[in-house]
């Protein structure tokens, strides 16, 4: 019995001391969980060099004509969401009849989960960052290629997985919108529990792709394997949300280790050799050859119709 007792107390303690990451915010002298910046020794592709988050530099981005519009399925309907504490985070599961195209994406996406992350009260706690600033809090929708069953399947597909990420911006207004995703997360505080939303329209938390710009770069899932599969798309438009609403999402969940879920990000990672493009001409003075093209090709017309 006794034996018994303390092999179990040793795989106990072994699972705690080991197989384990966590935030910066949940290591302290009692849990010796693998914290961001040692992820890469139990997840060697962590290390990688193309790993996200990152901060955009704006002053060097790149125009790319090919980053279209997008092109959202599905984001009208009103579907049943169930939402999990999963001990780091809490995931919306999203049904496959959610989908985008376009956007310069090489095929269809299909949706699997969105989630937030967000920073202890009152730090902003996005993810990416904009020429250093980071936001209070960032939306991820996770989309995997069409064709692929799970995460697991895109696991080997530099392009298997596409995310779309939105920063929040406190208002003075709250957003009724946000007001059941934030009752959601209430309900599922400890790990293991989940909770259901009926007819939630994904449309009423994001805007219509008519409406969106982005930027564009290539990088990995934040939390590990840190697996370098992602095409990320951060948009220029952010989502209002009030302090009052902020203050609820950061303090409703807990931790796996049941500590408050704060400070749920990934530091910044290097941009090495990679590129960030966006899909509009920011400059407007490049923009200005093309305007006076589009104007000298209508008169042609005009004058030619005469
Ligand atoms: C949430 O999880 C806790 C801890 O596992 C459990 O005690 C509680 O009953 C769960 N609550 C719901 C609503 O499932
Ligand atoms: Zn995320």
């Amino acid at each position: 019995m006794t034996s018994v007792l303390s092999l179990s107390s040793v795989l106990l303690a072994l699972k705690l001391c080991s197989g384990e990451w966590c935030y910066q915010s949940q290591f302290s002298c009692n849990d010796t969980c693998k914290e961001p910046n040692h992820w890469h020794k139990i997840f060697p592709k962590c290390g990688g060099q193309s790993q996200s988050p990152i901060n955009i530099v704006t002053r060097k981005v790149q125009h790319d004509s090919n980053l279209t519009g997008f092109i959202f399925e599905g984001h009208e309907d009103g579907v049943t969401i169930t939402v999990e504490n999963h001990g780091h985070s809490a995931h919306f599961a999203l049904p496959s009849s959610v989908r985008l195209c376009g956007g310069g994406l090489p095929t269809t996406y299909k949706a699997v989960q969105f989630h937030l992350h967000w920073g202890e009260e009152q730090q902003p706690g996005s993810e990416h960052s904009v020429d250093g600033e980071r936001y209070p809090m960032e939306l991820h929708i996770v989309h995997i290629k069409e064709q692929y069953s799970s995460l697991q399947e895109a696991e080997s597909d530099t392009t298997g997985i596409a995310a779309l990420a939105f920063f929040f911006e406190v208002t003075s207004e709250p957003n009724k919108h946000f007001d059941r995703v934030i009752e959601a997360l209430g309900r599922v505080r400890y790990q293991g529990n989940s909770s259901t939303i009926l007819g939630f329209r994904l449309a009423d938390i994001i805007l219509p792709a008519s409406k969106l710009s982005y930027y564009r770069y290539s990088g990995s899932l934040t939390t590990p394997g840190c697996d370098q599969i992602v095409v990320w798309t951060v948009f220029h438009q952010t989502l209002p949300i009030s302090q009052k609403q902020l203050a609820l999402v950061t303090r409703q969940l807990l931790y796996r280790t049941e500590k408050p879920m704060t400070g749920v990000f990934r530091p910044m990672q290097n941009l090495n050799r990679r590129i960030v493009f966006t899909s509009v001409k920011s400059d407007g003075v490049r923009a200005l050859p093309g305007l006076i093209t589009l104007f000298l090709c209508f008169f042609c017309a005009f004058g030619q119709q005469r």
